[in-house]
This record gives C-alpha cells, sequence and structure tokens, in this order.
C-alpha cells in the first residue's frame, strides 16, 4: 500500500509533543509544592516507519488497521526513582480528564519471562486537527529507573541478536533483572528510613 506517512503519523507526533509537554508540567508543580517528586524525567516517540512495516509483518496487523492493532505507534516513557512512585503516577494519569485509559498492564506485580518490569497504560488521546479531532492510541511506560537501564540494554542486545539470545545471555539477563529488583527494594528500604528520621526529627528547643 502507498501511504502518505507523513500525514498518517502527525496526529501521533502531536499527541507526543503534547503529553511530553503536559507530564513534564507535574515536575515543576510538585518542585513548587517542595514535595517528592514522582517522576525522574520523561521521554516520547513515534514509531519509526520501518519498525512498523517490520512489526505490522511479524504481528500480521494489515496496515489499514494501524490505528487500532498497533497500540504503540505514539509511545510515552515515565522514570521514576521509586518503585512506590510508579503506583502514584498511575494514579495522577488516571484522574486526568485529557485522556482515557483502555487498558492497563501491570508487568511489575507480573514480571515477564524476559525480567521485563513496567506498568504500561494504553490510552485514548484525543488531537485537535485543523477541522476535526482525531483521537488515538498512545501507550505509556511508566518505571524505574532501574528497570529502565535493564529494559534498555536488554532492548539494545535484542537487536543485536534479533531476538534469539544465546541460553547464556538469557541467563545473565534474567540475573541481571533479579539485581535490578533488588536494587528498587533496598533504596525504597532506605527511603523510608530517611522519611521516619525526619518525622521524628525535633527542632532542638
Ligand atoms: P510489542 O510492543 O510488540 O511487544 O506488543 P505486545 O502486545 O506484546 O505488548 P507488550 O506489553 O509485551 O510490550 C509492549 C512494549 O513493552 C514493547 O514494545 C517494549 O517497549 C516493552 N517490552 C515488553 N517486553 C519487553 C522485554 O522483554 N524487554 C524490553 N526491553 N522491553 C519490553
Ligand atoms: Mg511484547
Amino acid at each position: 500500500m502507498d501511504r502518505d506517512w507523513e500525514l498518517f503519523l502527525l496526529p501521533y507526533n502531536q499527541a507526543v509533543d503534547e503529553l511530553k509537554v503536559k507530564l513534564r508540567g507535574l515536575r515543576g508543580m510538585y518542585r513548587l509544592r517542595k514535595e517528592h517528586g514522582p517522576i525522574e524525567f520523561i521521554t516520547g516517540r513515534v514509531k519509526p516507519v520501518n519498525s512498523i512495516l517490520v512489526k505490522s509483518k511479524a504481528r500480521s496487523i494489515p496496515l489499514d488497521k494501524l490505528e487500532t492493532e498497533m497500540e504503540d505507534l505514539a509511545g510515552i516513557r515515565i522514570m521514576c526513582p521509586f518503585v512506590e512512585d510508579i503506583l502514584q503516577v498511575v494514579g495522577i494519569i488516571k484522574k486526568r480528564k485529557d485522556l482515557n485509559i483502555v487498558y492497563e498492564k501491570d508487568y511489575i506485580t507480573n514480571k515477564k519471562d524476559s525480567g521485563y518490569r513496567s506498568y504500561h497504560l494504553i490510552c485514548e488521546y484525543p488531537v485537535q486537527l485543523i477541522d476535526e479531532e482525531k483521537v488515538v492510541l498512545v501507550e505509556i511506560q511508566i518505571r524505574t529507573l532501574a528497570m529502565n537501564f535493564w529494559a534498555s540494554i536488554e532492548h539494545s542486545l535484542n537487536y543485536k541478536y534479533q531476538g534469539e539470545f544465546p541460553e547464556a545471555i538469557k541467563g545473565r539477563l534474567q540475573k541481571a533483572a533479579e539485581s535490578a529488583f533488588q536494587l528498587d527494594e533496598e533504596m525504597s528500604t532506605i527511603r523510608e528510613e530517611i522519611k521516619d528520621i525526619q518525622e521524628n526529627y525535633r527542632f532542638p528547643d
């Protein structure tokens, strides 16, 4: 099919740009309140055309069904310092009036066999075009810095090995995922202790 990709992807680019600005704005609001901010940083991307073609072939998604069947044409990633922040961010997003959550995948409670952990929200987001409104799907992935570190390394290796990891590497990645999990646990414990100290600390009279 001969498709005008620039035209087709325009609302997805718009959605990613808008959501990056809107969600990054939350950080400033927390800073102003002098509260712990649950967001460390945010990235976003529109799937490159060659990746769309590869995935549509691999998943047998007809090109005229991309809008409804390829849920990650627009993708936003939110990185949080602590595991506890993830559910806080999910709560904030659920309350928003500018998007609608279609469904969620909790790969934190149910980590994938690869070792992958993250919380995914598949959302409908309305984009205002010149003459109409277009609702597009956006995949929002929410994860800790440690989860992101693991996922980005695993993703590059996956690319290198085309998903066919040698058994030894697969095992090491699973071990690394376990270490990332332990790091998240340890950081949460440290944070709790710091909070206790702060709450119990009284200025001397
Ligand atoms: P895909 O996007 O093709 O994986 O579709 P899916 O329907 O299988 O959805 P899934 O929830 O498994 O994955 C959605 C996205 O999560 C992927 O595009 C990746 O960004 C991320 N993801 C899922 N599993 C893994 C994994 O094992 N490793 C890494 N690095 N990322 C993953
Ligand atoms: Mg997958």
